[in-house]
């Protein structure tokens, strides 16, 4: 069977031509025999996993003894005792793909009770414990919301690529995703719906009079690296593996179009990077450099993980577990988006910068 990982790297590639942070929990694993944990000046932050499995920055408090942690570890395992340290993460949130930011916070709609957004979608639900069900409602209800997102967030690149002079091909592509995100929104809220007591859809998105729009080509250049490369490689793939286990033909064929799409959306961004080194100069390569260095440092976001952790539950109904999540999530960063960006960033560069040496030595 072809590799899809490698299959995705050599579609970025043909189409090539070629901080802040958080504060929120992280856990390690430690001996059974420990009864009481080490205390935060003596703890390794390699060791901590955070909960979107980004590096720990600082350790803010007192750990406290968990019995088994075996849902933030990285190898599967039904026990794995651990400590858990407040702790300020390398990462903002646990967003991913392509979220809207005003001033670096990503803006979600709220829910609202609505069934426009509900497209005529069959989901057979009945087999699938209470639990179960609950866990899809509030999974793909977030994910709805991300999706619909999306779409503010597509319009908004649409504006940036016209501001800077980006060709007709970008500008196009832009415009043909936030059609995506609409369609994926739709299903989104139409697998929470069928799944949940009322039907559910996106009440006014939260935004203001104006917009900010990124002021320079740098900005537009990290933007496309974060959520185009970064992000939507990493959703395209998730989906993909999701649609690979999942049970539910419904939800299964909805993962399989996200997956294409996002994998679209995500060429789009190595397209506009592309574009913007070409035409940005120095400043455009360091901070592109930054960008995918930081990224080899700390790792990537996965979705949040839900209450539900049963992988073997989960994969029936197209959900990956956390650990899962995880782990495909750091192949596709190692597999496929940095040997494409040091693609990218190879032919175009003067070497020796500091980030492409943090780069090449990840
Ligand atoms: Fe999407
Ligand atoms: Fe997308």
């Amino acid at each position: 069977m072809l590799d899809p990982y490698r299959l995705f790297l050599g579609s970025i590639l043909l189409a090539l031509g070629s901080g802040c942070g958080s504060e929120g929990q992280a856990c390690m694993e430690v001996d059974p025999s420990v009864e009481q944990c080490p205390a935060p000046k003596d703890v390794d932050r390699d060791e901590l996993r955070g909960s979107c499995g980004s590096k720990v920055r600082r350790i803010l408090g007192e750990g406290e003894r968990v019995e088994n942690i075996s849902d933030w570890a990285w190898e599967e395992k039904d026990y794995v005792p651990g400590c858990c340290y407040p702790v300020k993460e390398s990462r903002a949130t646990c967003d991913y793909g392509r979220p809207l930011r005003i001033e670096g916070e990503p803006v979600l709609a709220a829910t609202v009770t609505d069934a426009r957004w509900a497209a005529a979608l069959a989901v057979t639900a009945s087999a699938l414990a209470p639990a179960v069900r609950d866990e899809l409602v509030v999974r793909w209800t977030r994910a709805a919301l991300d999706e619909h997102a999306s779409v503010a967030a597509f319009s908004r690149v649409a504006l940036d690529l016209m501001r800077h002079g980006a060709p007709p091909e970008l500008i196009e592509q832009a415009h043909a995703a936030a059609l995506d995100e609409v369609r994926h929104a739709r299903h989104g809220f139409a697998i929470a719906s069928a799944l949940g007591a009322t039907p559910v859809g996106p009440g006014p998105f939260p935004l203001g009079a104006s917009v900010p729009l990124a002021p320079d080509l740098v900005a537009v250049a990290v933007e496309a690296a974060l959520d185009g490369c970064i992000g939507e490689t990493v959703a395209s793939l998730l989906a993909w593996e999701a649609a690979a286990v999942c049970e539910e033909p419904a939800i299964r064929e909805v993962l399989r179009g996200i997956a294409e799409d996002e994998q679209r959306h995500a060429l789009l961004g190595w397209r506009t990077v592309a574009w913007a080194l070409r035409h940005g100069g120095p400043a455009v390569r360091t901070a592109v450099a930054e960008v995918f260095a930081a990224a080899a440092r700390e790792g990537v976001a996965v979705p949040l993980p839900g209450t539900l952790d049963d992988p073997m539950v989960l994969a029936r109904v197209g959900l990956l577990d956390r650990a899962t999540s995880l782990r495909h999530a750091a192949r596709t960063l190692h597999q496929v988006i940095l040997p494409a960006a040091r693609d990218l960033l190879a032919e175009r560069a003067p070497p020796q910068r500091q980030a492409s040496a943090a780069l090449h030595s990840a």
